[in-house]
Parts: C-alpha cells; structure tokens; sequence
C-alpha cells in the first residue's frame, strides 16, 4: 500500500473522506489485528518518530489504545494530560501545541472539549495531528474501529442497516459514524427523544425515529450512546428510570431487530441508563469488547499512514 490511498496530512474528521480511503485504512488495520494477535507484538516500523498524546478531557480507550500502537510501532510515545500540564497555569491550547512542535515531534493525538479546536491546533504545527475527539463534532477513529468492527462481523458495510440510539446532540461518535456509514453505502437511522436528537440531521441523510421498537426494526447493527452529562446545560431527559423505559436497550427492544443484529457501545457504557447488562454482555451479539480491540488496530493503520507523509530526517523533504 502506498501513501496514495491515504493522501492526508491529518486525520481530523471522517467528513470529506472517501470509501476508498477508508477501505485503505481498514485494509491496513486488518494486517495489524493479526500482528497484536501473535506473540511477537511489537515491529520497528515507526522507530525513531515520537507521538504525543495531549488529552484534554479524561479517556481510558482512546489514549490507551494510540499508546499501545505506538509503542507497537516502535514509536517514543508520551502521554499528557492537560490537568497535570502548564495549561493549569494559564496556557493557551495553541501555546501548548507550539511548544510541544518545537520539540521535533512527529504526530500530535490530542482530544478536546471544544468542537474545531483539534483543527485550529493542526494549523500551527509541522507534525501530524490526529482528532481523538473535539468536542460534539468528531471522533474518527471511533467511527473507523467501528467500522472494522462490523465488516469482521458482517463482510462489509455496504446495504446494512445501522442504528445509532440515545444521546446524538452530544455525540462526536454519532456524526463520525453517521459520514462513515453513509460513505461506504450503509443506511443509517438515529433513534432518540427529541430533546437528544437534533432537528436538522435528517440533513445529514440519516432516517430520524423518536420510537426506539419502531426504529430498531429489522436493522443489522445497533449502537448504544452514553448520555453526555459533561455537555449538557439543563435537563434534557425526565428521569433515567424514564429514559431507561423508552431508550434504554433490553431483550424486549432487540426482538425488534433482525435475529442476528449486533450490539455495539463505544463506552464508556452506563448499565442500566442506555444499556441493560444482560445485552450488553451477550456474548453471541455483543460486539463491545471486539470493538477494544480493533481500537488499537485501527489507530496503528492511522499512524502508519499519516508518518508516511512526513521524512525522516536525512531525507529530501
Ligand atoms: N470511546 C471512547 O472514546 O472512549 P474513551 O473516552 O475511554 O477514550
């Protein structure tokens, strides 16, 4: 694979990617799902180039995830959480980042609360820059280990059903998913109370349901959302046990789904809120631990493909 497929200098949303791009980044996850199988884990591939993780909200999988495929590419990777940071002590985002690109460094994931602001980061260094979510706006490589997650199961995206379910106003996971699916010709529909669905993203061309039984109806995947509390301002839904009744998925509502539809949750998950744990630990239709492990597949391809673009230094530019 040459870095054709892939001729981007960031990864900063899956909106404006094209099938084949993203076929080319699956193809590539594929070949690492095999390598973090086997017992020799590690390979030289990005020895030498350094990756930092600056994470400005908390996160167990996707910061755990890009340090575990960096450090299986042979990268030097060093992981920073904004609260133990001079961010504390009134830097700016973008000092922060300028600081750390004087540093030579070779790919910059970072994650923030504020939507756009891993773009405006991306404008003012030289190295790479991967979104580990912004936001409500994106989170690409959530939607891209989803991805692979489902054409393991079902042998491609193209023609399935998909339903994204529960909190979509705040959900960076659900636009990311929502450009990936259609781009790759799956039919999306969202399912929500109306005060967590937003009222223009039919223009996104997604299917709106307000009835989770109708909604679920002969649909292939379903995928869970937590309610975002850290975004909210107010009160959005009645009560939980409320929530739990209408949107929550139990056996009873994935009866509606085809016989062999899958569940997926990007988590963290909420037992009880969005999700009872006698699906979610299904093991026949559970895809939520698989979905772990592609994570690092997926984000071994991202950096893969982005330092291809970037020389080694001694090398023409
Ligand atoms: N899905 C996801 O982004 O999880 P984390 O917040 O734990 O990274």
């Amino acid at each position: 694979m040459t870095q054709d497929c892939f001729p981007h200098r960031h990864l900063l949303g899956i909106q404006g990617l094209g099938p084949e791009e993203i076929t080319a980044l699956l193809d590539l996850a594929e070949g690492y799902v095999l390598q973090n199988r086997s017992l020799d884990k590690r390979k030289n591939l990005l020895r030498g180039r350094t990756v930092i993780n600056l994470f400005f909200e908390n996160s167990t999988r996707t910061r755990t995830s890009f340090e575990l495929a960096g450090k299986r590419l042979g990268a030097d990777v060093i992981n920073m959480q904004a609260a133990a940071s001079s961010v504390q002590k009134g830097e700016t985002l973008i000092d922060t980042a300028m600081t750390l690109n004087a540093m030579h460094l070779d790919v910059l994931v970072v994650r923030h609360p504020d939507s756009g602001a891993v773009k405006l980061l991306s404008e003012k260094v030289n190295c790479a820059v991967i979104n580990g979510g912004d936001g409500s706006h994106e989170h690409p490589t959530q939607a891209l280990l989803d991805a692979l997650t489902i054409r393991r199961r079902k042998g491609a995206l193209s023609g399935l059903t998909v339903a994204i379910c529960g909190d979509v106003l705040h959900s960076r996971v659900a636009r990311s998913n929502i450009y990936l699916l259609n781009a790759m010709g799956a039919r999306v529909r969202v399912i929500g109370p109306r005060t967590l669905v937003p009222t223009a993203i039919d223009r996104l061309g997604v299917e709106v349901f307000h009835d989770m039984r109708k909604g679920l109806a002969e649909v292939d995947v379903i995928m869970m959302l937590r309610i975002q509390n850290e975004r909210m301002r107010g009160n959005f839904i009645p009560s939980i046990r409320e929530y739990f009744h209408f949107f929550g998925l139990d056996r009873e509502k994935l009866a509606m789904a085809k016989p062999d539809a899958v569940i997926m949750h990007p988590g963290p998950m909420n037992r009880g809120v969005e999700i009872d744990s006698d699906v979610a630990d299904d093991v026949e239709r559970s895809l939520i631990r698989e979905q772990v492990e592609m994570g690092v597949a997926v984000r071994m391809a991202c950096l893969d493909l982005l330092t291809r673009h970037i020389p080694r230094s001694g090398e023409a530019v």
